[in-house]
């Protein structure tokens, strides 16, 4: 991964491949933003009259390429956009936001790729602005190359991604900085974790692999692993794990992995829909559907990324992550529609579509989850079409047994600069899943189908346990090209939300 050093050398003299400033748009044309000043004056104060013959405006991700002035050790200069530029009126206080910052040293590093060093002259307040441009920096600089041959370019150092992220104006020997740029490059490598485990092809990762990537990770970082292969989920009864897996060669698996901490008065169950390829099963999804579908597993993976990171950041709290891994394929093997499931539960499912996977494969770790008595339960899910539908491709949908607890997640996600949104859990569409030969249905109405899934979900709940759902359907998988710190491709979208929920689970700031 990208380096990251902290520095509070000049612009002018840090040897580097580019020196990186913030432009934004003033009230008449760009303005150059805070840390840029030691450019500003080798330009004699003219920088942002440069920038408007290049055409630059200052709007959110433009990048700008100009030659360095003389006496620089870098030779080029990346002015990157930040939007409006903040007023005092706006009570903004002359600061940029953390997710402005996030995503502009996100933009930053795209272009960077193939440089060896970035020299990053943001606007820095304090350190809470160091750890949003590290963040952003390192988050941008991703490529994923792990199916690309050794002859390929883009394996290459000139195709690879910027190597060294350094931030001017952050004291290396400051607590506080010190602290941010741990924790941003931490966070940054797990988001990055789970971005690798979702690109990659569902023939190499399956559920045994996708396992062992779980054994690997919890050998390196002590944390406890159990994987319930298919013969222990059969002698456990785990009826919606075993359904969903049953139509493919490659068997279902069940993965604890679990973080403790001596003193922890908290513990947190994260739980992840981990379908290593949705093919739809006997119920086949169309052609056009199912070509991104590796990422059916980015829940599994959100999941897996933030108990590492909980582990590697040292948080005072126990959290369990509960990984449900299938392959959902049909075959002469694989469950019909009309077929009856029992479930860990022991409540049984009429299938009634058997792309309705997710919920089956979630109820049974759900259930099992909420054995263990946890002071909440969170899932994280590329749950339906009807959330992309409802919210978009850019944000998530968080729904809930406790009005606080949706809040609370709300506000973190925000914090943390994921978009996410609340939605409801309306009683009355539970009668559409009223099955005619089994306690429940696993699909009712298409309208609200996200929601229906939710309700679904609700019923495999714990008596008294906390429980929020994330239906990352839309965020999970960029099929777009890249903006800001986001790449194509998988997103490691909730990752930094649940490490946030766990931090502040660990302050004692929630229930
Ligand atoms: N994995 C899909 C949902 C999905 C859709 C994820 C688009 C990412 C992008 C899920 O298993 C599914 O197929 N859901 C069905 C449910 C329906 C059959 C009740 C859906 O949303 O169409
Ligand atoms: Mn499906
Ligand atoms: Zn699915």
């Amino acid at each position: 991964m990208t380096a990251l050093t902290l520095s509070t050398s000049s612009a002018a003299t840090l040897r580097a491949d580019a020196v990186v400033i913030g432009v934004a748009k003033g009230a008449k044309g760009p303005v150059v933003a805070p840390g840029a000043e030691a450019v500003d004056s080798a330009f004699d104060g003219k920088l942002a009259g440069v920038l408007e013959t290049l055409g630059a405006s200052g709007a959110e991700g433009e990048v700008t390429k100009l030659p360095a002035p003389a006496g620089f050790k870098a030779p080029v200069v990346v002015a990157v956009g930040l939007g409006d530029a903040p007023t005092r009126e706006d009570g903004a206080d002359g600061r940029y936001d953390a997710e402005t910052l996030r995503r502009a040293a996100g933009a930053a590093a795209r272009a960077l790729t193939g440089a060896k060093k970035g020299a990053f002259a943001l606007p820095l307040a304090d350190a809470e602005d160091a750890a949003a441009v590290a963040e952003g920096a390192l988050l941008g600089a991703y490529a994923f190359t792990t199916h690309r041959s050794n002859g390929d370019d883009r394996k290459k150092a000139n195709g690879a991604p910027l190597a060294e992220v350094a931030l001017l104006g952050a004291k290396p020997r400051d607590k506080a900085f010190k602290a941010a740029a741990e924790r941003a490059t931490t966070l940054a490598a797990e988001v990055n974790r789970a971005r690798d485990l979702i690109n990659t092809a569902p023939n190499v990762l399956d559920p045994k692999a996708f396992a062992a990537e779980a054994q690997a990770a919890a050998k390196e970082h002590g944390l406890k692993v159990e994987v319930l292969d298919e013969k222990a989920l059969k002698k456990g009864g785990y009826g919606g794990i075993l359904g969903v897996g049953q139509g493919s060669e490659a068997p279902p698996r069940l993965v604890k992995i679990a973080y403790t901490h001596p003193k922890a008065a908290k513990t947190l169950a994260l739980v992840g829909k981990g379908i290593t390829y949705d093919s739809g099963g006997i119920s086949l999804k169309p052609a056009g559907h199912n070509e991104t579908m590796k990422c059916d597993m980015s829940g599994a993976a959100a999941v897996f990324s933030a108990v590492v990171a909980a582990a590697r950041l040292g948080l005072e709290v126990n959290v369990t992550g509960w990984l449900a891994l299938a392959e959902n394929m049909p075959s002469g093997s694989a469950t019909r529609p009309g077929d009856v499931l029992t479930m860990y539960s022991g409540k049984t499912v009429e299938v009634l579509n058997t792309d309705a996977e997710g919920r089956l494969v979630l109820a049974d770790a759900l259930t099992r989850a909420s054995e263990e008595r946890p002071d909440a339960i969170v899932d994280v899910a590329t749950l339906t079409g009807a959330m992309v539908l409802a919210l978009g491709n850019r944000t998530f949908g968080i729904m809930a047994n406790d009005d606080a607890f949706r809040a609370a997640i709300h506000e973190i996600a925000e914090e943390v600069g994921e978009q996410a949104w609340p939605m409801p859990l309306p009683a009355e569409l539970r009668k559409g899943m009223d099955s005619p030969v089994a306690d429940i249905a696993n699909m009712g109405e298409r309208m609200g189908g996200g929601l229906v899934a939710g309700l679904f979900l609700k019923e495999f709940i714990g008596e008294g346990i906390t429980w929020a759902h994330l239906d990352i359907a839309g965020p999970a998988f960029n099929e777009s090209g890249p903006f800001g710190y986001t790449p194509k491709g998988g997103t490691g979208s909730a990752v930094r939300t649940l490490v946030r929920l766990a931090e502040r689970t660990a302050a004692g700031d929630l229930g």
